[in-house]
Order: structure tokens, then sequence, then C-alpha cells
């Protein structure tokens, strides 16, 4: 993606192997930082603390977390401790475990001179194979748009819920993926960017991306949805997700729920776009089976944002002491959710839908 007409990913290795830079999306919109990850403390930090995030992106900075720790010692032993360190860093969003998973099947069997190579090599292809995934998926989710397009010939009113633009991938995004490509073959699209307390991924993040791909966005606060869906100002919501089971729950940012509720009640067709790494195929109930981060309670209790002088500056806007949660995500039943766009096309979300479109991953599962 073009950043004032620079094409930027999300991350990237630099110092021929030896680091990879991020971009600091604590700081976005106000300040464009680049940070340089050079061992694995600091990849753990940068998504512990959300200097990355999404889920995709923490897969992608987990391997190339695994690449920083076999530069110090390139062992057993570290490897296994890298990949411990990397999967408590967050526990909703399944592409981490993915990505490790493949680093560490990967890496386990080559001897330790040829590992350090072998896992800069392995996390460049989890970026590519994100970048591709996410084109295909986008591919797939642009047809519901020009559908919709061909159906009304009118501008199509998008709303999208927390980030799932590329910042929340290598490149192109999850959601904003259809909406990107939707824009460029000229389809007069309108977003309704859900704002996204606590931490305001779509007030400050996807509200930053679309304005820098020229996509005409509305910032809403997060109850608004339900009221723009009961009067027709909603023809489709694509959203992302951390988590989705074999058998079509969704898991993503706190408040996705109350929107596929919404949707329902008002027959707006709620789309969630999955890429075959965010699906955990072990498991069916995500109500039950997914665990649920819970996160800081200076999230809730504080707001950042730029001050009067330009400055990034945090306010409290809870009384003292006062007693606050901070669930990150929630879970979407299949039920709600009109269909699953994936790399591979659309499908219901089922086990049905699932296996029709990744039969091999059922192996001996009906
Ligand atoms: O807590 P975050 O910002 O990592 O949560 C991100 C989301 O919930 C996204 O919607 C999700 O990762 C899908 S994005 C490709």
């Amino acid at each position: 993606m073009q950043i004032d007409g620079k094409a930027y990913r999300s991350i990237w290795p630099v110092k021929n192997h030896l680091a990879v830079e991020i971009i600091d999306q604590r700081k976005l919109p106000h300040e464009f930082e680049i940070v340089r990850l050079e061992t694995l403390e600091e990849a753990a930090t940068a998504i512990r603390d959300m200097y990355v995030r999404g889920a995709p992106l923490i897969g992608a900075t987990a391997a190339y977390g695994v690449c920083l720790a076999l530069k110090e010692s390139p062992t057993d032993a570290s490897l296994e401790q890298a990949v411990a360190v990397l999967q408590s860093t967050r526990p909703t969003a399944i592409n981490l475990r993915w990505a490790l998973s493949g680093m560490q099947k990967w890496l386990a069997n080559l001897p330790a001179s040829e590992r350090l190579e072998a896992a800069f090599t392995y996390a460049a292809q989890i970026c590519d194979e994100d970048v591709a995934l996410c084109r295909a998926m986008g591919n797939n989710g642009f047809e519901l748009i020009d559908t919709l397009w061909k159906q009304h010939s009118r501008t199509i009113n998008i709303l999208t819920h927390c980030n799932a633009g590329w910042l929340a991938t290598v490149d192109w995004g999850t959601a904003l993926a259809p909406i990107y490509m939707a824009h460029d073959a000229g389809i007069p699209v309108h977003v309704w960017v859900d704002e996204t307390r606590p931490r305001n991924q779509g007030a400050h993040l996807t509200a930053w991306e679309l304005g820098q791909h020229g996509v005409p966005y509305t910032v809403i606060v997060d109850n608004a949805g339900g009221h723009l869906m009961q009067h027709g100002q909603v023809d489709i919501c694509f959203v992302g997700t951390d988590r989705t089971t074999a058998s079509g729950d969704v898991c993503n940012k706190i408040g996705t729920y109350l929107k596929a509720l919404a949707a329902k009640d008002n027959g707006v067709p709620f789309y969630v776009c999955a890429p075959s790494p965010s699906i955990d195929w072990a498991i069916n109930d995500g109500l039950k089976e997914i665990p649920i981060e819970q996160r800081g309670e200076e999230e809730v209790h504080t707001l950042s944002g730029i001050d009067v002088k330009g400055h990034i500056s945090t306010i409290k806007i809870t009384p003292d002491k006062a007693p606050v949660s901070n669930y990150a995500f929630d879970v979407t039943p299949a039920k709600l959710i009109t269909g699953l766009v994936t790399e591979r096309g659309v499908c219901e979300a089922s086990p049905a839908g699932l296996q029709g479109l990744f039969p091999e991953k059922y192996g001996t599962l009906t």
C-alpha cells in the first residue's frame, strides 16, 4: 500500500537479515514512525504492546521474532524458548500459533548452522503468502460489492469494525481488501468506520488507511451502526477475524457480535473475511473454546489522541478508582454470519460450507 506515494508493507527485513522494521501503529494517525526490532524481546514487546496488531501481522511478526532469537543462538533450546515467549504475547489470534508452529516444523530438523538463513526465508514466505491470500480474498469479496453496485447503481455503503486493513496484515488487509479493489475498479463506495473503543483501531488506523488510499469514509461511534442499519444506510458489513472455528463461529474485536446482531435484525448481509491461517480447524465451539484476551485497565480509563499543541497525549475519562473490565474480543456465532470470504471463495459459515472449500482440513471429521 502507498503512504504519501511510497509503497510499504507493514513489516520488512533489513540490514542483511539482522533486523526487521515495522510501523509503530500506536502512534498513527498522528505520527508515522518506523521501529527497528533486533531481538526476540523487542519482537515480543511489539506484539504484546500493540506496536503491531491484527491477526495476520501478529503471525508475521512472531515469525520474524523467531529469526531474531536464532540470530543470538540457533540451538534447539533457543528455538523452543522463542516459540514459548512469542506464543504468550497475545492469546486470541490463531495466526500466532499457526506461524510459530510452521517455523518450528521448518527449522527443527535443520542443523543449527543453517537455521538463521532458513528462518528468514520461511518468515518471508509467510509474509508473501499473507499478501497473496489477502489479494485472492479481496477479489472474492470484490464480487459481493460488484453485485450490489450492479443492483443499485449508487454508492455502496459498507460498515467495518476495528482495523482489518493492510496495517493488520502484511499488505491489502482482510475486510478492507474487497473495498480497495472495488474503489480501484471505479465502483463508488463509502465506508462507515466504527471507532472501536477502547484502542480506537477504527478511528486511528482504518480511517488513516482509507484516507491514504482515497476511499471515502465516515468515522462513527461504536453504538451508531445499528441505527444506520435501521435507516437503510448500510448495504453490507465486512469484518475481519482473529480466529474462526471449523464450524464457522468467528472471534473478532469486541463489538463485532453486536454489529452482527443488528445486521441480522435489519437484513444487512454480514460477511467475515477469513484467510485460512485465521481458521482454527481443531475447534468448533467459539464461545467455549476460544481464549478471550483481557487487556489492561488503562485502555478503558483513558483516551489517547493529539492535544492542542500537536503532541500525542493521553487523558483519563473515568472517576478515580472506577472498576473497569476490558475484554478485547467477542464471538459471533455462525448463525449470524451471511458468509465467510476466504482465499478460495465465499462460503456459508458452517462446517459444510468450510468443508466445501477446504476438504483437506477436515480429514476424518464429518
Ligand atoms: O486487538 P487487535 O487490534 O489486534 O485486533 C484486531 C482485530 O480484531 C482484527 O479485526 C482482526 O485481527 C482481523 S484483521 C485482519
